[in-house]
């Protein structure tokens, strides 16, 4: 186990999960996770979270739905590292460090604060210095590949940047650079406007949602009268059947919206029952997440304390 390449992931508790963090973070992660080939570390970054969740009974309630939604996507509990970035104190600690090498100028030039910044938000301290609290979650654990959503492509150069950065200035190769993984196709899943789907921008089929709630996104997806096949209806479809069985079935009913948005819910509730029946097994007995979260929480603080003694002393405080 010691040996094997380090992979790893991070979901915020910050709203529910929806089908763009499933095919776009968890799928491609787990299926990476299930060859067995890595030692796989998965944090609920609560700490990010922070920035937007500032309600102390829904922080902790998204905690675990985050930490159960991983083990109901089927990532073996006995297998994996599953922790709260909030319980290793040396997340933050790192995150200070880079902040003392890293420039104001360079970290505005992240999309993220651009975007923040373009929309005229009064953005935080904490969300300006995001990347620098994902790199440490990264870097601490000499993670070798990150599966994320296109949405991150920037956070993974400027983790790159940092330990380059960071090796070169103490003279030592305390950091291995990761690479990220974003899966081909899935880049960045649409949400029923035809942007990006995002927690933010309440266009999302959610993942772990009632019937209802599936029903009320996949008709609310917008159409464009003008073409015959409807893009945005079809975007999401093709990630749960194949394009081959797609063609006819657009064929067939050109034109009819409703007909395909009926044949996307079918077809959604039938990709997502295994992992909705699972969710539901968990809920029903939530303390083997506790009992996930506790261990997760041990060897974590053990492996990111090793690497904080080496940038103690490579820093020369320790
Ligand atoms: P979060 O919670 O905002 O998003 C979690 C993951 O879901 C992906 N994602 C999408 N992928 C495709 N299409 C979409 N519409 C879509 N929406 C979200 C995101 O790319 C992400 O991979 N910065 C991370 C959290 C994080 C992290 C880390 C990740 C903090 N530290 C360390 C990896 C490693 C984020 O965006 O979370």
């Amino acid at each position: 186990m010691a040996n094997k390449p380090v992979l790893l992931t991070g979901i915020q508790p910050s709203g529910d999960l929806h089908i763009g963090n499933y095919f776009g973070a968890m799928k491609p992660f787990v299926e990476l996770a299930q060859t067995g080939g890595y030692q796989t570390y998965v944090m609920v970054v609560d700490y990010h979270a922070l920035n937007t969740v500032q309600d102390s009974d829904q922080m902790r309630r998204r905690i675990r739905e985050i930490a159960m939604a991983y083990l109901a996507v089927g990532l073996d509990p006995n297998e994996i590292i599953l922790f709260q970035q909030s319980a290793v104190p040396a997340h933050t600690e790192l995150a200070w460090i880079f902040d003392a090498i890293t420039t104001m100028p360079y970290l505005m030039r992240a999309h993220a604060f651009k975007d923040a910044e373009a929309k005229n938000k009064e953005i935080s301290v904490g969300t300006f210095n995001y990347p620098m609290l994902m790199a440490a979650d990264i870097l601490l654990y000499d993670t070798t590949l990150v599966p994320v959503g296109k949405d991150n492509k920037q956070h993974i150069e400027i983790t790159r940047d940092t330990a380059e950065k960071f090796n070169r200035i103490f003279k030592e190769e305390v950091f291995t650079l990761p690479e990220g993984h974003i899966q081909s196709g899935v880049e960045i899943v649409p949400g029923t406007d035809g942007q990006k789907m995002s927690k933010s921008y309440g266009n999302v089929i959610q993942l772990f949602g009632s019937h209802d709630d599936l029903v009320k996104a996949v008709m609310s997806i917008v159409t464009d009268s003008s073409g015959e096949r409807p893009q945005n209806v079809y975007a999401i479809h093709k990630l749960v059947r194949s394009e081959e069985e797609l063609e006819q079935m657009y064929t067939e009913h050109k034109g009819n919206y409703k007909v395909l948005k009926e044949f996307l819910i079918e077809d959604l509730d039938r990709y997502f029952a295994p992992i909705r029946a699972k969710h539901e097994e968990l809920k029903s007995d939530d303390s083997i997440v506790d009992l996930v979260l506790e261990a997760g929480k041990r060897e974590a603080r053990a492996v990111s304390e090793t690497k904080m003694e080496q940038v103690r002393r490579a820093i020369g405080v320790a």
